[in-house]
């Protein structure tokens, strides 16, 4: 989002990034909050008087992806220079800085992408406390090679001579390698450095901050007028609910789609949080039956998606037309979505995440974007949770997909089957609460597969359903391992999913890892 020139940036130091368009520069922001300070990514060529009325301690320029040898790309501000305060330049944010100062940058045919090795060669206020060589990410194709005037050399990597520079007598310096990944070794020293150290901020600013400034903001975009909110209980929607709640109280509308592809006590669950204890306005739109009726023989993993996401927008429509007057439609996007649908965060991205989730909704409606929580990664939209009051247990569920359990029934939907696996899944969730492993591992779940096995359970013959269980670890969902959850653990859940559903005849655990598999079944 475009963020306000609230009071509060005012009041606290705050450290500005000028966004050249880098995929780092939400994290360089956020190295900065870590360090409780607080940071706001401003684009580039934002209004001179913005930069001017913020009063920042310091400016990170960032990376980008254009070539300071072209004509015509990123430029830094005049104004950046004539505040006179600290300035951090960031690869791209590095080589405008020493082209537009006199020095020269140039086009190396030596790209260098991945760790460096860099070596210290002079005194410099941002390695203060580090030893001589530092292994650094670097990410880049031009490089500095001229000094501009009144600049030294700080520190090298066998490709890139100018790897470090710093101005002489000023506060303004310059790395061609990443301090905000966490490749970077003791990238965080350098960054807390140049904030404590050079820019001398104060650790001041807290969550709290945020979301008082976030609720601020609110209230400006929307000002009287209603707001339309898909909740699904999942962690960014439930705290963009309650930011929103919190803003604008009643007059934030949440459209909860139970679409019967939930788990167990999972619609009720959602409706106790915000409808009883929190008193939001929550219109729980009870959709089992449509979602059944247009999933009736489809058995195609795609087609089965499709159908799902497109019921969900049909049913969201209904419901969204019958309300009047709502001019705003919320949506918990967070950092990360932002990323995977367009691999930055540009205007253009934007345009393109904001006609794809508002994509089916009638033309009429029109409604502009109110979106709380784009800048910030999962970790903060946790935190921002627990300080706005929701329970631990919403924010630290695992993921569920948008699909739900239609995806998680192999083969074909029927109600009869959602039942069976609602209550398996139900049983292994609940287990590893109880053995306290449920935190050990980030995502588990029960799948149905379509094939029956034949059991003997007392006496009887039993020829019955075959359900999979499914546990990983995993940072980012990209790759993921499967879990080694103990043999008698999994033991004892095989015995009481068998033991419990009578549908079931035997259960079986998933050992493979992503890559080949993925961690869904479908
Ligand atoms: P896969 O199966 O691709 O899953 O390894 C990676 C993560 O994404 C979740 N997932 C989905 N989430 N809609 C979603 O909202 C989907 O269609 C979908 N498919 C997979 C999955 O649960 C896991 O966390």
């Amino acid at each position: 989002m475009t963020v306000n020139l609230s009071s509060i940036s005012k009041q606290i130091d705050t450290i500005l990034v000028l966004d050249f368009g880098s995929q780092y520069t939400q994290l360089i922001a956020r190295r900065v909050r870590e360090s409780n300070v607080y940071s706001e990514i401003l684009p580039w060529d934002i209004d001179e008087e913005k930069i001017k009325s913020m009063n920042p301690k310091g400016i990170i320029l960032s990376g980008g992806p254009d070539s300071v040898t072209n004509s015509y790309t990123p430029r830094i501000p005049q104004i950046v220079f004539e505040l006179n305060i600290p300035i951090l330049g960031i690869c791209y944010g590095m080589q405008t800085l020493a082209e537009q100062l006199g020095g020269q940058v140039i086009s190396s045919e030596q790209k260098e992408f991945g760790y460096s090795e860099l070596t210290v060669t002079a005194d410099c206020i941002l390695f203060s406390g580090l030893g001589k060589t530092l292994n650094v990410w670097m990410s880049h194709g031009d490089q500095v090679q001229d000094l501009p005037d009144n600049f030294e050399l700080v520190a090298e990597t066998a490709t890139a001579p100018i790897a470090v520079m710093q101005h002489v007598t000023k506060p303004i310096y310059a790395l061609q390698f990443h301090p905000e990944v966490t490749h970077t070794e003791d990238g965080k020293t350098v960054l807390d450095n140049y904030i404590f150290s050079v820019c001398k901020a104060n650790a001041d600013w807290k969550m709290g901050n945020l979301i008082e400034q976030r609720i601020q903001e609110i209230k400006n975009q929307v000002q009287d007028n209603k707001v339309l909110l898909g909740l699904s209980g999942g962690v960014d929607s439930s705290v963009t609910a309650a930011l929103l709640h919190e803003a604008i109280g009643k007059k934030l509308v949440c459209v909860f789609v139970d679409n019967g592809l939930l788990r167990k006590g999972e619609a009720e669950e959602v409706m106790n949080t915000f409808k009883e204890n929190m008193n939001l306005n929550v219109i729980r739109s009870d959709s089992e039956e449509v979602f059944l009726r247009h999933l009736k023989g489809v058995a195609d993993p795609e087609q089965k998606r499709k159908i799902i996401g497109r019921t969900f927008i049909d049913v969201f429509d209904a419901e969204a037309t019958k309300l009047k007057g709502i001019h705003f439609l919320a949506q918990g996007t967070i950092y990360p979505d932002v990323i995977e649908s367009s691999g930055s965060e540009s205007k253009e991205a934007r345009v393109i995440k904001s006609h794809h989730n508002v994509g089916g909704l009638p033309e009429e409606m029109k409604m502009e974007l109110v979106e709380p929580l784009r800048d910030l990664f999962k970790d903060e939209v946790r935190r921002m949770g627990v300080e706005l009051g929701l329970s631990s247990e919403m924010l630290n569920r695992h993921p569920f997909p948008g699909p739900g359990l239609g995806v998680r029934i192999l083969g074909d939907i029927t109600k009869e089957k959602t039942s069976v696996l609602k209550e398996a899944d139900h049983i292994f969730i609940e287990e590893l609460i109880q053995a306290d492993l449920y935190k050990t591992v980030s995502q588990a779940f029960a799948v149905y597969l379509p094939i029956k096995s034949v059991g003997v359970v007392g006496d009887e013959r039993r020829y019955a359903e075959v359900i999979g269980l499914r546990a990983v670890e995993t940072v980012d969902f990209m790759t993921a391992r499967w879990a080694h959850l103990p043999y008698d653990f999994l033991e004892h859940v095989s015995n009481r999913i068998v033991n419990e559903i009578e549908e079931v005849s035997r259960v079986v655990y998933d050992i493979s890892s992503k890559p080949p598999a993925t961690i869904e079944w479908e």
